[in-house]
């Protein structure tokens, strides 16, 4: 007896895949999230085969993610693959806060199904939209046996969620990696791996029980000439309960911007180092450097401060 094709779940954020514009010349003047992931699925005929369930968690643009929609984002992507007959979850999402919620999503559920994101650069109405090949790719992966873990299913790669980085503002090429490439590429449909799933221990939902407007606050502050550190200042006022400190090349920042992190410090606030570098990662002085965010992009890095908070 032939196996029945995979059941793979769609959720729907929003973001440019399902974003319309007046003109379909028209690739930046558009509203995201305007359509209704069935109208997403019905624009690409090759998912016709597939065994497909969809629903909308979200219709927005990414820009304005928040934590109520990540709780209610990691809730149904944990109820969909509780379901034995699930092989994996599809998230359509904008591009702009993607790999945060990545991010997110593997810290909290490391899940041991695949669980792939997608998005677009064009909007639904454009010409030559990128959204259809993204969706019916993610499907591919979502529904391929042995794939696990959280990645980003993009312009024919599939990326890891940990150390993603959106790369460009218009290209339809818009991620990659630090240091390190695609865990796979889609070829006319076909899957070619070069890498491991990724692995790693999940927190669990447990961790993002409490009402999102209890969850520490974690603010980014930039070193940069004539960084003197005030920002950090206002943010410890202000309540801030960590900061992620993007440095100059290997997480470096200014004598002032150290005075007022070492101030933070003393009136008990978290700090993170990150990079404003594009790529590389920001490694421990030693081992007892605990703030140094290793492969994280100073966006991820905020992230895994707030997770840890939350503990
Ligand atoms: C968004 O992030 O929702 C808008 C931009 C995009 O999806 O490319």
């Amino acid at each position: 007896m032939q196996s029945p094709m995979p059941l793979v779940v769609i959720l729907a954020t929003g973001g440019t895949i399902a974003g319309t514009a007046a003109a379909a010349t028209d690739t930046t003047g558009y509203r995201a999230g305007a359509l209704g992931v069935e109208a997403l699925i019905a624009a690409v005929p090759a998912l016709a085969g597939h065994r497909l369930e969809s629903e909308s968690v979200a219709a927005i643009d990414s820009k304005d993610m928040d934590l109520a929609t990540w709780k209610r984002l990691a809730e149904r992507v944990a109820h969909h693959l509780a379901r034995p007959e699930v092989a994996g979850v599809v998230v359509t999402h904008g591009t702009d806060t993607l790999e945060e919620t990545a991010y997110f999503l593997q810290r909290v559920l490391a899940p041991p199904k695949p669980v792939m994101l997608t998005a677009a650069m064009r909007p639904a109405t454009a010409l030559s939209a990128d959204g259809p090949a993204n969706l019916l790719d993610a499907v591919t992966v979502a529904g391929t046996p042995g794939a696990r873990g959280v990645g980003l299913v993009f312009a024919g790669a599939v990326w890891a969620a940990v150390g993603l980085r959106k790369i460009h503002t218009l290209q339809t090429s818009a991620f990659a990696a630090s240091d390190c490439g695609p865990i796979a590429r889609l070829e006319g449909g076909v899957l070619r791996a070069f890498r491991d799933w990724p692995q790693g221990e999940a927190l669990g939902l447990a961790r993002i029980a409490a009402a999102p407007d209890a969850w520490p606050r974690v603010e980014i502050v930039l070193n940069h000439s004539g960084a003197d550190g005030r920002l950090v200042d206002a943010a410890v006022a202000s309540g801030a309960r960590g900061i992620v400190v993007a440095g100059t090349g290997h997480g470096s920042v200014s004598q002032r911007l150290a005075e007022a992190l070492a101030r933070a410090r003393a009136a008990g606030v978290r700090v993170a180092r990150a990079s404003r570098c594009a790529f590389g990662p920001v490694l421990p002085h030693d081992a007892a450097d605990l703030e140094a965010s290793g492969e994280l992009s100073a966006v991820q890095a905020r992230v895994e401060l707030q997770l840890a908070l939350l503990a």
